[in-house]
């Protein structure tokens, strides 16, 4: 008899103890919006940002509704205006050229290699097309941070890290989000912490926090933040900035700040489990395991690994014997998009041209979530399952 896994791919952990007990706190309170404090109280949103501030090393922070919602601020308060052109990944999912359009701004794909990162090649191509890049960590892969800003500065480019991914990951030492102008978090379920929906922004620049501050919807209660500039930077941009409503509440922050404290112990456990499937998959016939430079520091909730050069068919039978053995494996390459997979050419919103090299990346992508639910001999199974099925779909072709 063949193995079955059990396990559920979208089971989270539950909510700590504690958060769950500031969460009700708040609620008791009646107090959930982030402006409703009192004299000299500082309110869990903007006690959150300061020390999501103080974690990532950025002199300022703003917790808001979404990653997504994060990302379009970030492009607003660094000036992208309908009709601009934008920089952005052809590897990744819906939110990110969905925040550039949200603004009427247009995505400019670049390509992926084969080890899931934008291609600096075609960057440095394209980076004369735009002043942006809003560059995503997919998955949690980080690409040569230290070229890729190269490229960027000689250009003039501003470049907006997306980490949904990549939350306390490092290139070369130095923390995703800290590389370009703007570092953007999402805290929605999948990600590294969980409040259900909501979303961080992290930067130095004094006049693009403040931008983003009033954005946010802070009904010129700007000096309640602490993790902020000061007045005289918000009356600078106040009177030119419009309130696009987006704000965290108290409940969320209060929620979210206990996970903070845990976030390194936590990556810890997922790091072991991404492990454990790297090591059962490695060296199987057929299937490419996606090297992790040195200079690399990951974060990984989730596995990927490529099937390149598989026909469509070999491909589908392997998700679909998978599937028939507990594990979900998503497929970028399929037609169609399905759940959360996307590839650049089904925006079709999106003027893009051919990207053959980027398509035969994409065609043999295959991604797992490693929810911190699973143990580690939950993965090692995981890992059998794939090698087995890979191993006799390849065989037969
Ligand atoms: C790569 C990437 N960027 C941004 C986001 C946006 O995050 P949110 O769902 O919080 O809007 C997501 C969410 O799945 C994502 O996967």
């Amino acid at each position: 008899m063949s193995e079955t896994f059990k396990g559920n791919f979208t089971q989270q952990e539950p909510i700590p103890e504690e958060a769950i007990e500031a969460a009700v706190e708040i609620m008791r309170s009646g107090r959930l919006h982030r402006y409703n404090t009192g004299a000299g109280e500082a309110g869990e949103v903007a006690l959150l940002e300061e020390e999501f501030a103080a974690w990532s090393g950025a002199k300022y922070c703003l917790a808001v509704a979404s990653g997504g919602y994060a990302l379009a601020t970030a492009l607003r308060a660094v000036g992208v205006t309908p009709g601009d052109k934008v920089l952005t990944n052809a590897f990744t999912l819906a939110p990110v050229p969905g925040a550039i359009a949200s603004l009427g701004a247009v995505p400019v794909f670049v390509g992926v290699t084969d080890g899931l990162v934008i291609d600096l090649d075609d960057l440095a191509a394209k980076a004369d097309q735009a002043d942006v890049l809003m560059l995503s960590h997919m998955r949690g892969h980080i690409a040569d941070m230290d070229a890729l800003m190269t490229i960027c500065d000689a250009r003039g480019v501003t470049v907006i890290e997306d980490c949904a991914h990549t939350m306390g990951a490092r290139w070369n030492g130095v923390l995703s989000g800290r590389h370009g102008a703007i570092g953007c978090y999402s805290t929605q379920t999948y990600k590294h912490m969980n409040s259900g929906e909501g979303g961080l922004l992290i930067t130095d620049d004094e006049e693009v926090a403040a931008r983003a501050i009033v954005l946010s919807g802070s009904y010129m209660l700007y000096e309640r933040h602490r993790a902020a500039p000061g007045p005289e930077v918000f009356e600078r941009v106040k009177y030119d900035t419009p309130n696009v409503s987006g704000r965290m509440d108290n409940l969320r922050a209060a929620i979210l700040r206990p996970q903070l404290r845990d976030l390194d112990r936590q990556c810890a456990r997922w790091n072991a489990r991404y492990r454990v499937v790297e090591a059962g998959l490695r060296d199987t016939p057929g299937l490419t395991i996606v090297e992790r430079p040195a200079k690399e520091a990951y974060v990984m909730s989730s596995f990927q690994f490529l099937l390149l050069d598989w026909s469509d068919t070999a491909i589908t039978e392997v998700v679909s014997r998978c599937a028939g053995r507990g594990v979900e494996l998503k497929w970028f390459g399929a037609p169609e998009p399905v759940g959360f997979t996307s590839r650049y050419d089904s925006w079709r919103y999106v003027p893009s041209g051919p990207m053959p090299e980027s398509d035969r990346v994409l065609k043999g992508i295959l991604d797992l979530r490693l929810p911190l639910t699973f143990s580690e001999d939950d993965c090692a199974q995981i890992a059998r399952i794939i090698r087995a099925e890979v191993s006799s779909v390849y065989q037969a072709a």
